[in-house]
Formats: structure tokens, sequence, C-alpha cells
């Protein structure tokens, strides 16, 4: 399968059925993809495939566990034909490894496997108290290297890191942009942002936005705005 023109995915962030389709009917338009996560896959299960109709799914569900559990999670999902998964880059070489030889049987319709590397939730003190000295950039370089060698076809990454990565990576990996704010907009949790316009120019291949689209007064205008500014 080819990926998606639009570099825009919108995150489907709600446990409600009937919201989680009117945000897809009213963004779909403006995006490549929809961004189906742990809110929405915890609540609605496989069903929640069914919300993102014909529209190309993001599975965001960061799968993390042994080798062979990943495995079988994976070849469960291959039937609902998401087209990229994430999964965590700290599982080890191994579980990615496991990870990319079973989505192979589905050929070219086989979803791109995107690696977590460091959450950006976590701080350096945060990354210290579990036992990761050197601070979020060492570590996100070292885990996006284990990543891509063991099979993932890219990463999800912070507006600030693209740099290095593409840098130490070039432009073949695909990276999966979130934190992003339209100039103007509510930061919210997200401590790291970027405007959409930044995150493309600076070598995104895909953002990823919730929040600003899905509570803004007209999601489908707000979704179209963004979608028009990174043409
Ligand atoms: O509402 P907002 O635009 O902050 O949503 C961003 C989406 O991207 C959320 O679904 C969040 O879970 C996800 N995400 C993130 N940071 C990461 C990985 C995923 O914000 N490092």
């Amino acid at each position: 399968m080819g990926l998606p023109a639009k570099r825009l995915i919108v995150a489907i962030d709600t446990p409600d059925p009937v919201r989680a389709r009117e945000l897809v009917a009213a963004v779909g338009p403006s995006c490549g993809l929809v961004k189906l996560g742990l809110e929405v896959f915890s609540a609605l299960g496989p069903a929640a495939f069914g919300v993102a109709g014909a529209h190309p799914v993001f599975l965001d569900v960061k799968l993390h566990d042994i080798p062979n559990t990943v495995a079988g999670a994976v070849r469960a999902l291959l039937v609902h034909r998401p087209a990229m998964l994430t999964l965590h880059a700290a599982g080890g070489a191994a579980m990615i490894a496991a990870a990319r030889e079973a989505v192979e049987p589905a050929g070219a319709t086989r979803p791109l496997l995107l690696a977590v590397t460091v959450l950006t939730s976590l701080s350096a003190a945060t990354l210290s108290q579990i036992g990761v000295a050197g601070g979020p950039r060492q570590q996100v370089l070292r885990l996006a290297r284990l990543a891509l060698e063991a099979g993932a076809d890219g990463l999800v990454c912070s507006t600030g890191e693209i740099a290095m990565l593409r840098d130490a990576f070039g432009a073949a990996p695909v990276l999966v942009v979130p934190g992003i704010r339209p100039e103007g907009a509510d930061h919210g949790d997200q401590a790291r942002v970027a405007t959409p316009e930044a995150a493309v120019a600076a070598g995104a291949s895909y953002i990823v936005v919730g929040r600003p689209i899905t509570r803004a007064d007209d999601p489908a205008a707000a979704a179209a705005a963004i979608a028009a500014s990174i043409l």
C-alpha cells in the first residue's frame, strides 16, 4: 500500500463511538489517516476500526511485551488492516524483529511499524528515576538506531528531534510527529510544541493533531485550515 499523501493525522481521542464517528466524518476529507489510540481502543476494542470507516488507520497502541506476545498481538491486529502501528523501542531489538516478521505475510498491505523512543512526557529527571542516564536526546538516538536496525519503518518523535534523526538516518524513515499546536492554540498538557508548518519544514513525514481539531467549535474547518497550511 502506498503511503497517504496528506500529511495530517487526526487523533480521535474519545471513548464515545458516536462522537468518534462524528469526528471522523468531519476531519476525514482533510487528513491522510485517523489515529486510534489507547482511549478509543480500550473503550471499543476492535470495533474502533469500524469508526474509521474507509480511512487509513494509524493504530497507536504502543505495544511493549515479550517478542512472542507482541508478534501474536500484531498478527491479531493485521486482520483489521491498520496502515501504521506503534510499538515501544524499549521492548528491544528481538521484540521489534518479531513484530516485523509478523507483518510480513500481509505483503504490500502490511502496516508500517513505528517505534516510540522516549515518551514526550518523560523529562531528564524522570528518565534518571527509571535508570536512564544521559538525558532524553541520547536515549532517543540510541533507541531509534536499535528500532530501525531491527526492522521498524519509522519513528514517533517530537519536532525538536527531527533534525537529529534525519542527520543520523537520512530521508527514508517515516517520522510521525505529535505535539503540534497551530499559532495561538492552547498547549494543553503538551510541553514541547511546534506549529504544523514548522514540523513539516523540519522534515516530519506526518503530523498528529488532536485537541486543536477535536475540541474546536468546528473540527472540519480546523482540520481543513491545518491541512491547507502544510500543502
Ligand atoms: O491533543 P493532542 O494534539 O495533544 O494529541 C496528540 C496525540 O498524540 C494524543 O493522542 C497523544 O496520545 C499522542 N502522542 C503524543 N506524544 C507522543 C506520542 C503520542 O502526544 N509522544
